[in-house]
């Protein structure tokens, strides 16, 4: 796990937009894995203004980490809504490659398997961006989740209904169901590029990033990813016990080594 510490969101938001333009530029037809909630947002912009300049999306395809169960069809907060406002309608993917889990569907274990198939029909996630809750969940993998685990049904732990409930009028219109990318299927991707910001992170990030790997944190599944990337701002690297190391390694990494 390579973990870069960094002055603030713009930067967290440049490096891995640095990240996956060299993807893009290496590999057209990348497939991108999409997260959303607020930190990636500097990433988007990022990308929305390197596609001003010239990056083409034409071949890419992305599939979002996860949905709310129940939103209806179209609902500003509904996940395949965000990720088409934040990110897919500003640039030139086009709309039958980007992909999300059915939160509206009838027979949700049938649109999880769905879902699985159709990762797997685009061959493997090249590079996925992964936010982490404050409960160190990624995706929507709450603590307790199998790191075995698949797309499937979730419920919401309340400390992350109320952290996103900022996001809706009411604590009470936050879902409490959800379809997330399993812990197995996240850490099936080549790359995984997790950010987070702001001191409410530092915990989940020190338990994550150099504590046990259990799955009362299941970010700590990181830890057997081959290639796995932390980017972090000082406020949320505020509790690592080897901050300095990682600053120091980064400072003196080789040219030639990419994240
Ligand atoms: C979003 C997602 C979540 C968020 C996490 C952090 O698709 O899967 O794991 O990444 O809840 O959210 P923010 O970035 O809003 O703090």
């Amino acid at each position: 796990m390579e973990v870069v510490i960094l002055g603030g969101s713009r930067q967290i938001g440049n490096l891995a937009a640095d990240a996956i333009e060299e993807l893009i530029r290496r590999k057209p037809d990348a497939v991108l894995g999409l997260a959303t909630g607020s930190t990636p947002l500097p990433v988007y912009d990022d990308l929305a203004d390197r596609h001003g300049q010239g990056l083409d999306f034409s071949r890419t395809s992305g599939f979002a980490l996860d949905e709310y169960v129940g939103l209806p069809a179209g609902h500003p907060e509904s996940y395949r809504e965000v990720i088409r406002r934040e990110f897919t309608n500003r640039v030139n993917i086009a709309p039958e490659n980007v992909h999300g889990p059915d939160g509206t569907a009838a027979d949700i274990p049938a649109a999880c398997e769905a879902y699985e198939q159709a990762i797997a029909a685009a061959g493997v996630v090249d590079l996925q961006l992964l936010g982490v809750g404050t409960d160190g969940h990624i995706g929507f993998n709450e603590p307790g989740s199998s790191f075995a685990s698949r797309t499937r049904i979730k419920s919401l732990i309340e400390q992350t209904r109320r952290d996103n409930a900022r996001f809706f009028t009411s604590l009470a219109e936050v879902p409490h169901h959800v379809i997330t990318q399993g812990l197995g299927t996240i850490m099936a991707a080549r790359h995984v590029i997790l950010l987070a910001t702001g001191a409410q992170k530092a915990q989940a990030v020190r338990d994550f990033v150099e504590g046990p790997v259990a799955a009362i944190c299941p970010a700590s599944v990181l830890q057997f990813h081959p290639h796995a990337t932390v980017l972090l701002d000082e406020s949320a690297a505020s509790a690592l016990k080897l901050g300095d190391f990682y600053r120091h390694t980064y400072e003196n990494k080789p040219a030639w080594q990419a994240l």
